[in-house]
């Protein structure tokens, strides 16, 4: 059985009285807030213009697109970035929280330039390699990984890897769930409501492009519906890919017993566990969400907070599972897999990323929840703030939201004016407005002051 209660691993407020919102004054802010954006980002739309020439969209990455141009950064160091405009802008979106270590981390520099002395890439065995590969299992208590270069890859490996050590080839996946770019996982990303069919059995909605059938989509925290698709189609599912904490939409908790819940059914129907901790990782905790929420996943991926900020990722887990790759049911391949440069990437976060260094980030993090929920009752605004780890997130909906038709239904105008006024105030969200911030390790109680107080300011003008 599982509560709506979120896991007490977690935060998430409890919405007091709250009062709607003037959509008039709501709809001007945000129409000053854009003219202010334009205003002050002469030079970031001048790149955009060059930019757009040569790079569709004028970014290496669709995510980091917004209409009418995004701000183009120069550099950054610690919790702060320079703009080409020459401002600085507070990072809290740290990389999608691929910057845990914070910008230019002294220990991962220092790991960095000694192996610049001794070779960039080897494309044979290493001794930095198997030390990394020895930490990150040491560290996240799985027997077997393999390097890869984005979460993208590791997800579309662990996949294969299950399908290839179970012979069945239907995956099962979360709707709304974001796991990277690989085709099966692109289906019902974040798919439109109008396409998606009924809430408790959702349809699979293939984006453009894609090809491969095969995937049953199914709502986040309700067993009933995984187990209808796990008995439906049993001798044909090879995996069941989740995040432990969906971290694509806000911040999803699992409710108390989910995960305990798939765990028991996937162990029932014989289905292959993936946990998809590209974004939890080291940002849930010092040895990742699997161990924090106490539910082992049989196959697991990793990237963004892994490598100080290095290009890396990797895929691993139970040996039984991983034979695939060692007999070559599932070749895994990459000029660049484990190249000297991520493994000092590796080397450094295992040093850096301690109980003590997280726990400290983590506390700051609690106390930047707690002020704006203070916030938010004060001003009786229709938000929460859920947070998980070193990260968080103001929720704008008066009610949890426990799935993806939840987060859907959630105010999307007031969050894109919230993220604009920092934006304006010199502090850096996530762009998608479906994600949260990062506290690094280079975040001190000054930043968090800042943020508090921007938003003390924003609660200001929603209410004046
Ligand atoms: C949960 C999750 N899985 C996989 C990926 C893909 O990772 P990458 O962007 O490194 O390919 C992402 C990217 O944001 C993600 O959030």
């Amino acid at each position: 059985m599982t509560s709506s209660q979120p896991h007490k691993q977690t935060h998430r407020s409890t919405p007091n009285k709250t009062t709607p919102l003037d959509p008039e004054r709501l709809t001007s802010l945000l129409a000053r807030e854009w003219d202010t954006y334009t205003h002050h980002t002469q030079s970031s739309h001048n790149e955009f213009e060059n930019a757009v020439r040569v790079i569709p969209l004028g970014v290496t990455s669709s995510f980091q697109h917004w209409d009418p141009y995004p701000i183009s950064i120069v550099s950054a160091n610690g919790a702060w970035m320079k703009d080409v405009d020459g401002r600085d802008l507070l990072d809290l979106s740290m990389g999608f929280g691929a910057m845990l270590a914070g910008h230019l981390n002294p220990a991962v520099v220092a790991e960095i330039e000694s192996t610049l002395d001794v070779g960039t890439l080897f494309v044979t065995p290493s001794p930095s390699a198997r030390d990394a590969a020895q930490r990150i299992c040491r560290r996240f208590a799985i027997e077997q990984v393999r390097f890869t270069n984005s979460g993208t890859e590791a997800t579309m490996y662990a996949v294969r890897t299950a399908r290839a050590a179970s012979g069945r080839l239907d995956i099962v996946k979360v709707e709304g769930g974001y796991h990277g770019s690989y085709d099966p996982l692109m289906v019902s990303a974040k798919p439109s409501i109008a396409d998606a069919g009924d809430a408790n059995n959702p349809d699979a909605v293939y984006p453009y492009g894609t090809v491969s059938g095969n995937v049953h989509v199914v709502p986040y925290n309700n067993l009933e519906a995984l187990e209808r698709v796990f008995a439906a189609h049993a001798k044909d599912i090879a995996c069941f890919i989740v995040e432990p904490v969906l971290e694509n939409i806000g911040i999803v908790l699992p409710d108390a017993g989910y995960l305990e819940g798939v765990r028991a059914l996937c162990d029932q129907y014989d289905v292959i566990l993936i946990f998809d901790e590209v974004k939890t990782g080291l940002t849930a905790g010092p040895q990742g969400a699997a161990q924090r929420l106490g539910v082992t996943p049989d196959l697991i991926c990793l990237a963004k907070s892994i490598g100080g900020g290095v290009p890396l990722a990797a895929f691993g887990g139970k040996q039984k599972y991983m034979a695939a790759v060692t007999d070559g049911r599932m070749a895994h391949f990459g000029t660049f897999n484990g190249n000297p440069l991520a493994m000092a990437g590796v080397r450094a976060i295992d040093k850096i990323c301690t109980v003590e260094s997280l726990g400290q980030a983590e506390a700051l993090n609690l106390d930047a929840l707690n002020r704006i929920t203070e916030i938010i009752n004060e001003y009786e605004l229709p938000a929460h703030t859920v947070g998980f780890g070193i990260k968080g997130c103001i929720t704008w909906s008066a009610t949890p939201v426990r799935n993806y038709r939840d987060y859907k239904a959630t105010d999307f105008q007031i969050a894109e004016l919230s993220w604009l006024w920092s934006l304006n105030r010199g502090i850096i969200t996530p762009p998608g407005l479906d994600e949260q911030w990062l506290v690094s390790l280079a975040h001190t109680q000054r930043e968090i002051d800042l943020l508090v107080e921007d938003f003390r300011e924003l609660a200001q003008a929603l209410r004046a």
